[in-house]
């Protein structure tokens, strides 16, 4: 089997990308999950300990996802270098992110809307700029939620109050909550991140 064949449909990875595999011995699906999952529990357990007080910045962003994904990715932490069906032109990542940092910080600052939708509008725009090969939608739950903890002292959202990674209804939802969120509505998403 291609290994190509081996990752979800959303991200289809470049050869180049697929070449970065870390793990030799990982043939399928649910080893790379197992994998990517012990790896991510790690970047954790790292942030835990550390404290991190300026997670607005796109070096943290970077190091994040660095972090998380390590392990098992060669390119973890590198931004795309070839366009996707999802999120903006790769030559436009590094500078989309210092203006979400910019934006995020000026809806702190001016307390623009309540904690959950600077949290919610930032996991959003995150997903929807799309900075790494693969991981995004974890990388950017983890941000959001060390998001709400560092800035407001608030609680970390559910998403559903399950394993998202699963194509199961609560996926679908959180999905479709994002593609409102694309038209602009924020309400779906609202709901979803605190079911
Ligand atoms: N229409 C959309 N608008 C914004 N973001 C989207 C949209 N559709 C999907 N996404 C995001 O893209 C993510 C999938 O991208 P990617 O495969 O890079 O992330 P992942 O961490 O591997 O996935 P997972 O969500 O399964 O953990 C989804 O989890 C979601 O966060
Ligand atoms: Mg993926």
């Amino acid at each position: 089997m291609s290994k190509s064949k081996i990752y979800p449909q959303e991200t289809p990875l470049d050869p180049d990308e697929e070449n970065g595999l870390l793990i030799a011995h990982i043939t399928t699906r649910k080893e790379l999950n197992y994998w990517e999952q012990s790896n991510i529990a790690q970047a954790m357990q790292w942030l835990a300990k550390k404290q991190q007080k300026n997670s607005l910045t796109v070096i943290f962003i970077r190091k994040l996802h660095k972090k998380m994904f390590g392990m098992v990715w060669a390119w973890a932490g590198e931004f795309r270098k070839s366009d996707k069906n999802i999120g903006v032109p790769a030559r436009l990542v590094a500078s989309e992110l210092q203006k979400l940092c910019d934006d995020a910080e000026f809806w702190v600052r001016n307390k623009t809307f309540s904690s959950d939708e600077i949290a919610a509008r930032f996991h959003h725009r995150l997903t929807w700029i799309h900075p790494f090969p693969n991981g995004n939608g974890r990388h950017a739950r983890l941000m959001t939620d060390l998001f709400l903890k560092t800035i407001f002292n608030a609680p970390c959202f559910t998403w559903g109050s399950v394993n998202l990674i699963q194509q199961d209804s609560a996926r679908k939802r959180y999905v479709s909550a994002l593609q409102s969120a694309d038209a602009g509505d924020f309400r779906p998403l609202l709901d979803f991140v605190r079911t």
